[in-house]
């Protein structure tokens, strides 16, 4: 059974992270929305966690961006913030980046790391205000056994191996709404920034062609992505039983800065370079053959348009009831 690591470390992740920071802004009107509506408690501190964190360089912006918002609503106010992700993540990394300039979120905050999944309950009951999960939950727990993978991911497989992993997507979204309700506050807000799906259009489709490919001309043994994007009725299925309101839904298709870049200077090593690296920085410590990301890089330079990491983007906002 593949059971999903960290991503790679050493700062890595962080210098190769721009497409989730674009995430943060491009979903700036759910974390005002949440920030301006949450009810502050009449004591004690606002909790506020960021599940999947990573080595924390988005996570910062991100924590910092709320913190901010709920200062100016209250500005006394005291703050619990946790970062969470699993427990191989950079923690050491992660804590130097934070206090890289001294205390990160000014006075009365208390800032934690947890190492537990996020598909258990990562703070004691009814602690949390505002939850934050970006570019994380379409990570599976684990990948149940599939007996013939025709793609690494599920969308490239034939339909009963899609609904096995589809199964264990609806489980594991199941499990991280249950503990999520425990330790949220009546009135809390959850924040989800996912990779996901809109009939056919699935994030980064084009990019996991190019990789079966190369897989299969490398002979690499079969091998199974731990992740699921979800359609908007994955997503909202369970909401109700789990104890939460959708305040908003979108689906964005979003391109890349890389691809951006490209289309202004026509720089297909360069856009190459960066978007395999974007890609190196979460995929590598599964797939670690170097010879991946060499062929990725040089089948990017000669057809961006048919290999490139396209976004089919879900920024969503519940509400604990
Ligand atoms: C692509 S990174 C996103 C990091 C950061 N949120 C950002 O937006 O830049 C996904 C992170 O989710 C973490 N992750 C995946 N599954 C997890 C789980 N079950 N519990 C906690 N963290 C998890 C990974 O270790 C990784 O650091």
């Amino acid at each position: 059974m593949a059971t999903i690591t960290s991503m790679v470390g050493d700062g890595f992740y962080d210098r190769h992270s721009h497409v989730q920071a674009q995430f943060i802004l491009s979903s700036a009107d759910q974390l005002e929305r949440a920030a301006s509506s949450v009810s502050l408690p009449e004591q004690g501190p606002v909790g506020l966690a960021d599940l999947g964190s990573s080595e924390g360089k988005n996570s910062l912006v991100l924590m910092g961006h709320l913190v901010e918002m709920l200062r100016r609503r209250r500005a006394e106010q005291s703050f619990l913030i946790i970062h969470n992700d699993l427990p191989a993540n950079n923690f050491n990394g992660l804590f130097q980046k934070l206090y890289a300039q001294g205390k990160p979120y000014g006075p009365d905050s208390w800032v934690m790391a947890s190492a537990a999944s996020f598909y258990e309950p990562i703070s004691p009951p009814q602690t949390l205000h505002i939850v934050c999960c970006y570019s994380a939950v379409h990570w599976l727990s684990h990948v149940p056994k599939i007996p013939n993978p025709s793609g690494v991911l599920f969308a490239r497989m034939d339909a009963k191996s899609r609904a096995i992993l589809a199964a264990q997507a609806a489980r594991d979204w199941e499990a991280f709404l249950r503990a999520r309700a425990q330790e949220m506050v009546p009135g809390g807000q959850l924040i989800i920034v996912t990779g996901g799906r809109e009939g056919e259009d699935v994030a980064g489709i084009k990019m996991y062609r190019l990789l079966d490919q190369i897989l299969k001309e490398l002979s690499h043994p079969p091998f199974v992505m731990p992740i699921y994007y979800r359609s908007r009725e994955e997503i909202v299925a369970p909401l109700d039983a789990c104890g939460f309101k959708c305040e908003h839904f979108r689906i964005q298709s979003l391109s890349t800065p890389f691809a951006e870049q490209l289309a202004i200077n026509g720089d297909r090593i360069a856009y190459a370079r960066a978007t395999t690296s974007f890609v190196r920085a979460w995929m590598e410590p599964l797939l670690p053959d170097p010879r991946i990301y060499e062929m990725m890089e040089e089948r990017m330079a000669e057809d961006p348009e048919g290999t490139g990491v396209d976004n089919v983007q879900v920024i969503a906002a519940f509400s604990r009831l």
